[in-house]
């Protein structure tokens, strides 16, 4: 048709149809990614595409994508004659259960989801704004690892995200999903995010793969082995969750994001909350086994102090002598920390330590109001774990306690002793309030150790020193095996009844609610890493 002579308007018509049919055609080539084949091989391997995934996370209709067309620069090894729109990463804005969040996905039929420089730039810019408009950044990664045919330039993208990881961590959440590969130095980004979800099976995680491990060491190792979801959820601590399948790992994300703010000057959003008119759990009261060398599982005095259904844990299979994780008390968010008495007996070790350290220090970033529920006989001897820095780890804790501001109440259920007591959110180190059950025992040491100590000539001199050790335990469990010498002093608050307990938190985490709490003027704290 020759335009010229149709009327003015309808030549415009048909000029805009077909700058519309080339937008649609392109929209649609960059919705396919690296192409049919490629997205039948990502299925077949058990996976998502990546604008699956973020079909999955986002409310629906909410995904604004930015960057759709964009395309890599390179042109060696034959790059110029290879492009595809979006060049490896689905970049945008969308919401979750109503709020703001900025994402990525990699796309793994591109190029293997390897990280050009304007992969990386892409990323950045969502970076960018989540930092700027202050709302969580989530990372659904699936990656080959630095695009090989760009070299340098592509480890100067990875730096660039590493380094705004480092400048957003404290100020917005981040969140990394793992959902393939992840290499080399890429493991750096999420590691320096706030929390790790790795999927089962189809994800791994590893500084040096099976190959230059071989090379290296001779060990034989496959890629699950050395750095599956389970070897990083159980033997590393690297990931915080470990999902059985994509759509689990999505519900994760989802599920964590419900008790964070939006970002540090925020407070996590509260669900609306009635009281029965009966906070008396009554069930608290028998949990405590009479016997006190006797384990229990603190989840069930967790669970039967929170909302009910609401405790999401943190790191399950990973140094179970201590739980850690997001709850909900009278509809507010809180974070928990607990010794647990049924793995070790409760003990702190290096693993918890660090553990529980990271956690605390998250709650502080985000004001996230903190329950420590404890039961700890002390800290774990032997060389193992002196070797491996027990000093250094427990000081860790300790650092991470110290410097928290948010409120903090601690519930002494049975066991606090040695440094361990001073350690678990002690007044002494900043904490609000702290309160114990009758079957609290608050002392140096384990009565039995004690009375060996400071009646051992007595005890060496008796003519039945089994009987006279078993005395001076008696007495020594008498005077302090209790929580009386400590409520005396006012380390301990009150001694409540357990099945009063859930009412006493609710009250003092409310009347904690304005507390303003500030650290000395510093540049940054040089915590014991
Ligand atoms: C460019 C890559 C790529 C990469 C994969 N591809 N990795 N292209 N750069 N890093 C491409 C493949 O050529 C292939 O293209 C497609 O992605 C799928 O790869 P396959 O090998 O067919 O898939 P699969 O068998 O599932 O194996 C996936 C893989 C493997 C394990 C990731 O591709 C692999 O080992 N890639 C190299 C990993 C690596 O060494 N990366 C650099 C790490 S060092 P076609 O066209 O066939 O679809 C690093 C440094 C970061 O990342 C430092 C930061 C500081």
């Amino acid at each position: 048709m020759d335009t010229t002579l149709a009327p003015k308007g309808e030549t415009k018509i048909t000029d805009m149809n077909s700058k519309l049919s080339l937008l649609e055609e392109k929209q649609a080539e960059a919705l396919l990614g690296g192409g049919q084949k490629r997205i039948d091989s990502q299925h077949k391997k058990g996976k998502l595409t990546a604008r699956e995934r973020l079909h999955f996370l986002l409310d629906e209709g909410s995904f604004e994508e930015i960057g759709m067309f964009v395309t890599h620069r390179s042109t060696e090894f034959g790059l110029d004659r290879e492009k595809y729109l979006g060049d490896g990463v689905v970049t945008g804005y969308g919401t979750v259960n109503g709020r703001l969040i900025y994402v990525f996905s990699q796309d793994f039929t591109v190029f293997g989801g390897s990280l050009s420089e304007t992969h990386a730039e892409k990323i950045c810019r969502i970076m960018d704004l989540a930092m700027q408009n202050g709302a969580p950044l989530i990372g659904l990664n699936d990656s080959g690892g630095a695009r090989i045919q760009e070299g340098v330039v592509s480890l100067g993208g990875y730096a660039d995200i590493f380094y705004k990881n480092t400048m957003a961590s404290g100020v917005i959440p981040q969140l990394s999903a793992i959902m393939g590969p992840c290499a080399g130095g890429a493991v750096y980004s999420p590691a320096i995010t706030d929390f790790i979800m790795m999927v089962e099976n189809t994800s791994y995680m590893f500084v040096t793969g099976p190959n230059v491990v071989k090379t290296v060491t001779h060990e034989e190792v496959t890629s699950e082995e050395l750095g599956g979801a389970s070897a990083h959820s159980m033997k590393s601590g690297v990931t915080h969750f470990s999902c059985a399948n994509e759509i689990e790992c999505i519900n994760n994300i989802k599920a964590l994001l419900s008790y964070m703010p939006q970002n540090c000057e925020d407070d996590a959003p509260s669900v609306p909350y009635e009281s029965n008119g009966n906070e008396k759990r009554t069930a608290l009261n028998t949990i405590i086994p009479d016997n006190a060398n006797q384990p229990y599982d603190i989840r069930e005095v967790i669970e039967g102090v929170i909302d009910d259904g609401t405790f999401l844990e943190v790191h399950k299979n990973y140094a179970e002598n201590i739980v850690v994780g997001f709850a909900r008390l009278a509809g507010k968010s809180i974070g928990i920390v607990a010794n647990q008495p049924a793995f070790l007996a409760g003990v702190l070790d290096n693993n918890c330590s660090t553990k529980a350290a990271r956690f605390v220090r998250f709650c502080d970033c985000f004001n996230i109001p903190l329950l420590v529920f404890e039961d700890v006989p002390g800290f774990l001897p032997g060389t193992d774990q002196e070797w491996h820095g027990s000093i250094n780890n427990g000081a860790k804790l300790l650092y991470a306690f110290c410097e928290a501001t948010v409120p903090r109440i601690t519930v002494i259920t049975r066991k606090a002793y040695g440094g361990a007591y001073d350690v678990m959110n002690s007044k002494h180190i900043g904490a609000d309030m702290n309160y114990a059950w009758p079957s609290a025992e608050i002392a140096v040491m384990g009565a039995k150790g004690a009375a060996e100590i400071i009646f051992k000539t007595e005890i060496a001199a008796a003519s039945d020193p089994v009987a006279k050790l078993a005395e001076k335990e008696k007495e020594y469990i008498e005077h302090f095996a209790n929580p009386y010498r400590a409520a005396e002093r006012g380390y301990v608050d009150e001694v409540i009844k357990p099945e009063d307990t859930r009412e006493k938190l609710i009250r003092a985490f409310k009347m904690l609610e304005n507390k303003a709490a500030k650290l000395p003027k510093k540049k940054h704290g040089n915590i014991p890493l």
